[in-house]
């Protein structure tokens, strides 16, 4: 009998084709997330769980009483939607997708670097609105970013990515945070030994770091920037104390934003949409039919990998 699994949320055809035929899939034609409650049943039901970003597999669905679920093929480089300790206490496998969404973030990124520096915004809602009077040599006036600093925050595969991109591509001086020391790049950039030091010398700071219940980009590091700098989050909402960055914003204490994530999504607070100098997007920095196919595809090989009882491409726990 072909192994019972539960995937959470409508995929690319030839990811549902692929697991249809490897396993006895349920899919989610209406793509509507699920509840916690159709969750903690399915933990019964079925032998693997096929979740996302953002479903939350926290304790309560963890250890639901009964379970049957021996594996989470989490579809998303991140994972801090579930909580993996639980999961390791509880004998749970989870794997994610590392990777092949790295450029594709890294894309974003820039995007938000790009739309943030040249206030796109703000110029494209003028001519939305039939506000526009022409051209003008002083009006709406960005900022280049040709020999400006970036400061990266996590030099892990996306944060290097956009790093790379930021320097090789457009001549940025790259300044970067990393726990850990960094020593192999093949792009010129120095590493500080702080997260202020960063945010405090940087033109434009993009955050790389996973979230968490206690945000690595604290309201003091925000408090640190130039008032001509940008922050852009392709992260986590979670990763940056939300609401410091939308003080700071709304304040004039620093220039302005470029934001892919949110610390409740799809919740984006009203005074955030309402400001001209942020750029929002919905959390795309993986959504190409390339990249989520891929992903959709790598989470397949975790649970082919599981149930052929092997090692998993890409282990959490
Ligand atoms: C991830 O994979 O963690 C992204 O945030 C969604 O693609």
């Amino acid at each position: 009998m072909k192994p019972k699994i539960l995937v959470s949320r409508a995929l690319p055809e030839t990811v549902e084709a692929r697991l249809a035929y490897s396993f006895d899939a349920t899919f989610n034609k209406t793509d509507a997330p699920m509840t916690a409650a159709v969750l903690c049943q399915a933990m019964r039901d079925y032998d693997a769980l096929v979740p996302t970003v953002s479903d939350r597999i926290d304790a309560e669905v963890l250890l639901t009483h009964g379970r049957r679920v021996g594996m989470i093929a989490n579809i998303g480089v991140g994972y801090s939607n579930i909580d993996t300790d639980i999961a390791r206490e509880a004998g749970i496998r989870v794997s994610n997708t590392p990777d092949v969404l790295t450029d594709a973030t890294a894309d974003i990124a820039l995007l938000l670097i790009l739309a943030a520096t040249r206030r796109s915004y703000a110029a494209e809602t003028k001519l939305r609105q039939n506000r526009w009077g022409g051209f003008s040599i002083v009006d709406g006036l960005g900022s280049s970013i040709q020999g400006k600093i970036l400061g990266i925050v996590g030099m892990g595969r996306i944060g290097r990515a956009t790093a790379r991109r930021a320097a090789l591509g457009f001549g940025m001086n790259v300044v970067f945070y990393n726990r850990s020391s960094v020593d192999d790049l093949d792009f010129e950039a120095t590493q500080l030994g702080s997260i202020d030091a960063v945010l405090s010398q940087a033109d434009v700071v993009s955050i790389h770091v996973p979230g968490g219940s206690t945000p690595l980009v604290t309201a003091e590091h925000i408090a640190a920037m130039k008032p001509s700098a940008y922050l852009v989050n392709t992260a986590r909402g979670d990763s940056i104390d939300q609401t410091a960055l939308i003080d700071a914003l709304s304040e004039g204490r620093i220039a302005g934003a470029g934001l892919d994530v949110f610390e409740a999504e799809p919740f984006v607070p009203d005074v955030l949409r309402e400001l001209e100098n942020v750029t929002l997007l919905p959390h795309i920095g993986s959504a190409t039919t390339e990249v989520r196919t891929a992903m959709g595809m790598l989470a397949a090989d975790n649970l082919e990998a599981f149930f052929a009882g092997k090692d998993l491409p890409c282990t959490v726990v």
